[in-house]
């Protein structure tokens, strides 16, 4: 067998979501789609906003020359400057077009990041529930994930965050609004957080990063406001894309940013703009470039998550399910009426509803809903629910 071992013992353990996924194919070829109620897959429905399509078609009609071309690997100035100009709005840091790096997404960004910063056998902190994909990221580049527990609001547990900060963390990732629970950090969880490292950091000798995985920043309800950690940490990368906010998680478009007050930006900044070549992305897309350059204040409708939200979170309240209120992006993590979720959610399974298991995010006992589908959707879903959270509890 000519596959690498470690690929074929990842490809084994690894995602709950594709498989899912895969399932969810065969039952709707067997019942027929509309008798499926997918709520697996983080993959928006939305459509990208009106102003999106008015800038495509704009540059379809005027183009400019060299626009398809090679750029530099950091990617244009201009779109750069853009987001230089929206995080400083935002911040009030001082970025500039020298601290942004284009990317290939959230995605491209975190493995920009990782492979920056990590020496073979370095860890990287994760909080539990996480999503999966950090621990195959931190292997891409032979250093190893390291969970850490969170309390029963999915917030981060300090002495175990304060345990497993040795001198081998080069990074710690925070991910809010949080795939797969919905909860945003606050400040205080942020200064928290920010401090702890610090105090770790001196100790041991070490700088770590925070990298701040935040491609739901901007899907927030109840009117709550987005806790920046770059403003408690400075060496802080935040890693984004437009998957979410744009609905273009098929263009690839992302951006990490490099704070400017980090006292080794300029060399972090090389470092990220070599590893997007070598790790074979070169740039980012150069048409979604020129696109999102004029994107920046632009978001889908955050209001319709919210409807999603509210339906979903008071129709699995009534039926009697725990959980926590997701504030944003737009994902739900109840617990399963019992430890094993895998017997509930394939008993859900054989009612047409699909949700993926929280062993899939590091955490057995609860599922992961993701509401951004159709209404009708979760509406119709909602009594499957309740049939089979009622076979669970009252036998
Ligand atoms: C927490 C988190 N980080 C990163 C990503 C990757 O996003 P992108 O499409 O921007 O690569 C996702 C995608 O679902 C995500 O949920």
């Amino acid at each position: 067998m000519a596959i690498a071992k470690h690929i074929r013992d990842a490809m084994e353990s690894s995602s709950w979501i594709r498989r899912m996924f895969e399932a969810g194919i065969e039952l709707k070829q067997e019942r027929g789609a509309s008798n499926v109620f997918d709520l697996s897959l983080g993959n928006p429905i939305a459509e990208p906003p009106q102003e999106f399509r008015d800038e495509l078609r704009k540059w379809a009609e005027n183009p400019k020359r060299g626009m398809h071309r090679y750029m530099p690997n950091a990617g244009f100035y201009e779109t750069r400057e853009a987001i230089a100009k929206g995080l400083l709005n935002e911040t009030n840091i001082s970025y500039q077009p020298s601290h942004i790096l284009m990317t290939v997404g959230a995605g491209g960004a975190l493995n920009c990041a990782l492979h920056a910063l990590c020496d073979p056998g370095d860890q990287v902190i994760i909080f539990r529930p996480f999503f999966a994909e950090y621990q195959f990221y931190a292997n891409n580049h032979s250093a190893e994930a390291v969970p850490v527990d969170c309390d029963s609001q999915f917030l981060p547990d300090m002495d175990d965050l304060a345990s497993k900060i040795n001198s081998r963390t080069k990074a710690v990732i925070i991910n809010s609004p949080n795939n797969p629970s919905g909860v945003i950090y606050n400040e205080d969880t942020i200064a928290s957080i920010a401090d702890l490292i610090s105090h770790c950091s001196s100790r041991l000798n070490i700088e770590p990063y925070i990298i701040s995985d935040e491609p739901y920043r901007k899907i927030l309800f109840d009117s709550l406001s987005y806790a920046f950690p770059q403003k408690a940490y400075s060496r802080t990368i935040s890693v984004t894309s437009h998957s979410k906010d744009l609905a273009l998680a098929g263009e690839r478009i992302g951006y990490a940013a490099v704070h400017p007050d980090d006292p080794d930006a300029s060399l972090l900044m090389d470092a990220l703009v070599f590893s997007n070549r070598v790790l074979g992305f070169v740039n980012a897309p150069a048409l979604m470039q020129t696109l999102v350059a004029r994107l920046q204040n632009v978001t889908v409708d955050i209001a319709d998550y919210e409807l999603k939200r509210n339906i979903l979170y008071k129709g699995l309240s009534d039926i009697g399910f725990e959980l926590v209120k997701p504030q944003g992006a737009f994902y739900a993590f109840p617990k399963a009426p019992i430890q094993d979720e895998l017997s509930f959610i394939n008993s859900l399974y054989d009612n047409g509803v699909l949700v993926v298991p929280g062993r899939g995010f590091g955490l057995s006992g609860h599922f992961r809903i993701s509401y951004c589908v159709e209404n009708s959707v979760i509406e119709q879903a909602l009594p499957i629910f309740e049939k089979v959270y009622k076979e669970f509890t009252l036998t």
